[in-house]
């Protein structure tokens, strides 16, 4: 995609109904983004599709917000039935829009993103299954492919909360922002991989944040703590699931999913834009963000399926 590239079919004057025209100021780069700019068809429903799920800008025309209004926007099918954020303006309903809080630069507001959003509502979900219901303090956290953006931004959220925080990791290289970030530990997944092939092997986890899914996420789960409880948010490693009921039965683990696509309201999106304005300053100057052009877009997506980008990838159209 070329750059200066506006979305197919409209002009920035063009605002049908309660449709807001928005100029985009910077799109944050997620692993949906990846799959779709490379045509993956569970992601891209429709062809042809400008990618992006994130959004930060300033409204121009359009339903009741008043221009130069700064915004956020994420989800709502961007870049999956509609046409996305990796463009110079997007289109979307008025009532999806949020107020971006103020004093929060758009592309701080994309460094975080979905993956900021996604790591709070996992973390907040931890707190309330480990925290409240088994008054689990000062035991291990652990949190899974955590050179990525949801990994990351779940090491500073766990951290900022006072948990003692395990990040695993494949890359070496990742170890020192991610002790930057929070982190007490930072292993390999070999190094938390147990040979053993019994169903359960010794309890070390309170919590674990785990964006890999996979033989990983079976693995880890034998580990948990009685009481402890999985936040699974991801599939970078794959979306099989081969566990027993021991875990669940025997020590009363849970395991939530996390869907911060569809699950948080309005209001509660609002309220998490919030915190994120507020997590920015802790995680600016150690959080990595890599600024990149449209024209970046394609070889940024090859290498986050490859999983070999950290941080962030923010697209500034
Ligand atoms: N449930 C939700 O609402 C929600 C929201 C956002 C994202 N997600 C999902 O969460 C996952 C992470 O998203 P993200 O934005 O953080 O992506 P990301 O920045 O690409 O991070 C993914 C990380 O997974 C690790 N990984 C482990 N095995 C991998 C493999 N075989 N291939 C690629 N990566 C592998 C890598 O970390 P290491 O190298 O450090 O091990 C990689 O950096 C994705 O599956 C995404 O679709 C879900």
């Amino acid at each position: 995609m070329a750059a200066g590239v506006e979305p197919l079919g409209w002009s920035p004057g063009d605002a049908a109904g309660d449709d807001v025209v928005v100029r985009v100021e910077a799109a944050g780069f997620n692993y949906k983004d990846a799959l779709c700019s490379s045509g993956h068809p569970g992601v891209m429903r429709t062809s042809p599709l400008v990618p992006g799920i994130d959004a930060a800008g300033a409204v121009v025309a359009g339903g009741p917000l008043p221009a130069g209004m700064p915004v956020v926007v994420t989800g709502n099918g961007m870049g999956e039935v509609r046409d996305g954020a990796f463009a110079t303006f997007v289109r979307m309903p008025a009532a999806v829009l949020i107020p971006r809080p103020a004093g929060f630069p758009a592309e701080a507001a994309m460094a975080l993103g979905t993956a900021g959003l996604t790591a709070l509502l996992a973390c907040d979900r931890l707190a309330e299954l480990v925290v409240e219901r088994h008054a689990v303090r000062d035991e291990a956290w652990l949190v899974t492919g955590a050179s990525g953006g949801v990994g990351m931004l779940s090491v500073a959220v766990l951290a900022a909360s006072g948990r003692r925080v395990v990040a695993c990791s494949r890359k070496a290289s990742a170890a020192a922002p991610l002790r930057d970030l929070g982190a007490v530990e930072v292993v390999s997944p070999d190094a938390i991989r147990d040979p053993t092939p019994k169903s359960l092997v010794k309890g070390r986890w309170a919590g674990v944040v785990d964006t890999v899914g996979g033989p990983l996420l079976a693995d880890v789960l034998r580990a948990v703590r009685p009481g402890g409880a999985v936040a699974a948010i991801g599939m970078a490693g794959g979306a099989d699931l081969l566990t027993s009921v021991h875990p669940f039965i025997l020590r009363g683990v849970t395991l939530a999913g996390i869907d911060a696509a569809s699950l948080p309201t309005h209001d509660e999106r609002a309220g998490l834009w919030q915190r994120l304005a507020a997590l920015w300053p802790r995680v600016a100057a150690t959080f990595p963000v890599t600024r990149l052009a449209l024209g970046d877009v394609g070889d940024w997506a090859a290498k986050m399926l490859a999983g070999g980008t950290t941080g962030r990838g923010v697209v500034i159209p």
